[in-house]
């Protein structure tokens, strides 16, 4: 009854595959032939190879040559590894755009839990969740790291959608039991730790060698949850050292300030997260902008990786600039997000360009202190730097052999599509095509999207 997570056949190429080696290290391969096997993994990659020496190579992979279908990609055309989104609210997809300028904790009461609270019909849910895993695919995310809502039924439609249309996901059951309306939160402790367990089982049935789809314990923020809702999470990740964690975390001073009053015992967010067991190399802490001292040196020490969304952050009522330079700087992993609803855009290209100019901003505030980030590091963060936040660089983020086939095929060039691209011009390397789709073009440059082997994008 269920999809298959991989097409079944296998695929080749021959072109041009800009992939990221590591944070400053961007490796172009042309005239590149790439060969995807039957399990949707790349089985190799070798770059400079003359038409005459590809039926060889077909060969020597175990294909007959001639009858093996190799896709030639064009001047304008090549191939990068699929976006990584390390943070999504998937029931806010709807809300996207919408109250902008307000303080976060104002947005959450009087715009997003109304949104979200529509989830409790399972049939909304259906088709919300299906046209959100539809629009983030054919933005080229080819991962992503959802928050559901509240509700254990609409949860389990999203780990569901993602796996039938092929996205790679870590879905989450948000745990929320207090600080919010009581038509929109977890009525008890044991209600919120019991759907969170159920998630967990659907999803073990549905993909069981998390394949696709994989839960992810995800407590909202501490203000959304009572002491001993935090204590039944951190037992469950430490029963399921498999399992992922999200959380919202030093995002805003209001909610720091908050946060501090709820839980009084601890002096920083690093403290209370990580008493409750929720700080570990599987955490995803989003936001991550008023770090006190020695919060970042922990995260780092822990492991926890950062999902940095710079349109959320520069949406809401503060103008708010993390220190993304620093953090790669200590060595913590770093990914971006689009926040969904949180920033008004589903593309992951759009939160790269917003973290270019925030991270400018950040150097001007820290009189050079703070370099920039380049635009092979804002890549980096879009592909490798999300799959190690989200614990998939083993699996996904660029396009190692032996990882799967998470790929973009780009169309860079305003020959097919008409938009917005900056044409491509004679005199132009591939460095310049790769920065004229990187900064002005969008997801109709973006020709093809493939999960594990599979076209996905509709
Ligand atoms: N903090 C708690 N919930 C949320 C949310 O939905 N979005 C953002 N940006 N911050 C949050
Ligand atoms: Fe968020």
């Amino acid at each position: 009854k269920n999809a298959s997570p991989t097409s079944g056949l296998p695929l080749a190429f021959h072109g041009t595959v800009i992939h990221s080696r590591s944070l400053d290290e961007l490796e172009i391969l042309e005239n590149c032939i790439v060969i995807v096997g039957t399990d949707g993994k790349i089985q190799a990659l070798q770059g400079n190879v003359e038409l005459d020496q590809i039926n060889s190579i077909v060969s020597e992979n175990g294909y007959v040559p001639d009858v093996f279908p190799v896709k030639f990609l064009k001047r304008g055309e090549f191939l990068c590894p699929g976006f990584v989104d390390t943070h999504n609210h998937a029931p806010q997809w709807a809300q996207r755009g919408v109250g902008r300028g307000i303080s976060l904790l104002d947005w959450l009461n009087k715009v997003t839990f109304a949104h979200e609270a529509k989830f409790q019909d399972p049939e909304y849910a259906k088709r919300m969740y299906a046209s959100c895993v539809t629009g983030f695919l054919q933005q080229g995310i080819t991962t992503a790291s959802y928050y559901g809502s509240h509700h254990g039924q609409a949860t389990r439609i999203l780990a569901d959608v993602c796996f039938e249309k092929g996205q790679r996901a870590l879905v989450g059951k948000c745990n929320m039991n207090r600080n919010a309306p009581d038509w929109y939160r977890d009525p008890s402790v044991s209600d919120s730790l019991h759907e969170t367990r159920e998630l967990i089982h659907h999803v073990q049935k549905l993909d069981p060698e998390y394949h696709l789809v994989k839960p992810i314990l995800t407590p909202r923020f501490a203000i959304s949850c009572e002491p001993e809702l935090l204590d039944g999470i951190g037992a469950i990740a430490r029963e399921h050292p498999d399992l992922p964690i999200q959380t919202h975390f030093n995002e805003a001073k209001q909610e720091i300030e908050y946060t501090r009053q709820l839980f009084p015992e601890f002096d920083t967010e690093a403290d209370l997260y990580q008493r409750y067991g929720l700080l570990n190399d599987r955490s995803i802490l989003a936001h991550c902008i008023f770090l006190h001292e020695g919060e970042m040196r922990r995260i780092q020490e822990l492991g926890c990786g950062v999902a940095h969304c710079p349109i959320a952050n520069t949406t809401m009522q503060d103008f708010m600039v993390a220190p993304v330079r620093e953090y790669l700087r200590c060595g913590i992993k770093v990914g971006l997000g689009t926040d969904s609803g949180g920033g008004y855009s589903s593309s992951i290209l759009d939160a790269m360009k917003q973290a270019f100019i925030v991270s400018n901003a950040r150097q001007m505030l820290t009189q050079g202190r703070d370099p920039a980030l380049s635009l092979y590091e804002g890549f980096f963060l879009a592909t490798m730097g999300g799959a190690q936040v989200c614990g998939l660089d083993d699996r996904v983020g660029n396009f190692a052999v032996g990882k799967d086939f998470d790929a973009l095929e780009v169309h860079a060039t305003d020959l097919d599509q008409p938009g917005v691209i900056s044409p491509v011009e004679d005199e132009d390397t591939i460095q310049v095509i790769f920065e004229k789709f990187l900064m002005t073009g969008d997801d109709r440059n973006i020709f093809k999207v493939y999960v594990s082997g599979r076209s996905v994008k509709v």
